[in-house]
């Protein structure tokens, strides 16, 4: 598999991560309580954080297990977020966080619309699917925006560690060729 890098949207490049996004990472989006809520990560304490995540990034690509895209704003040239997608076999699943200051301008709708359009471009990959949890309106309106299904409900499928320890439920949403 040897996804495009960069990919053009109308507004967004996406590309593969460099250990020296570090700093704008972490200060964008990764040490931000409101924007990890829904993560699965507790909010970055240092740095430090940072760059050891983006080193497991980098090292995935060249292990072709999972692709993360930094998102960068054209018109400013700024990180404004990621997004992923993890290949297995004949399914691929994407996840993705956007900086809270970019919330609702359509961008990870734009975003994943492109990682869904190279997917289906793979003659081997069939279906992209992503889950997201009940509450999280935002996450399920782009997956609904690029055209994805509720497939059903996961009970007690997450844990969202920031807001409590509690697993609660998620939705399957999918697309298929
Ligand atoms: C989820 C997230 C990626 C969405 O990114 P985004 O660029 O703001 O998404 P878009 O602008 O493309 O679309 C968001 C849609 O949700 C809607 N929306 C957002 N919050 C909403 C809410 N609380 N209630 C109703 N609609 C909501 C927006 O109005 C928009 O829909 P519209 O285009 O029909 O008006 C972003 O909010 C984020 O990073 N959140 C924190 C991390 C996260 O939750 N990641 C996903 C984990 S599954």
């Amino acid at each position: 598999m040897n996804p495009p890098n960069p990919i053009q949207t109308e507004r967004l490049t996406l590309c593969k991560p460099m250990i020296e996004d570090a700093r704008a990472v972490f200060e964008t989006w990764a040490q931000d309580p409101e924007v990890t809520r829904t993560m699965t990560w507790p909010p970055h304490e240092n740095i430090d954080v940072t760059r050891s995540v983006l080193r497991r990034m980098i090292d995935a690509w060249e292990q072709n297990t999972r692709y993360t895209y930094m998102i960068l704003e054209q018109s400013s040239n700024q990180a404004v977020g990621m997004i992923e997608i993890r290949i297995e076999g004949h399914k691929a699943e994407i996840g993705y966080v956007l900086a809270r200051v970019h919330w609702d301008k359509g961008y990870m709708t734009e975003a994943a619309q492109a990682l869904v359009d190279w997917a289906f471009q793979q003659p081997e990959i069939y279906r992209v699917y992503a889950t997201t949890s009940v509450d999280n309106i935002g996450s399920q309106r782009v997956m609904e925006k690029i055209g994805m299904t509720r497939e059903g409900i996961m009970h007690r499928y997450i844990i969202h560690p920031n807001v409590s320890d509690v697993p609660v439920d998620s939705y399957l949403y999918a697309i298929v060729k």
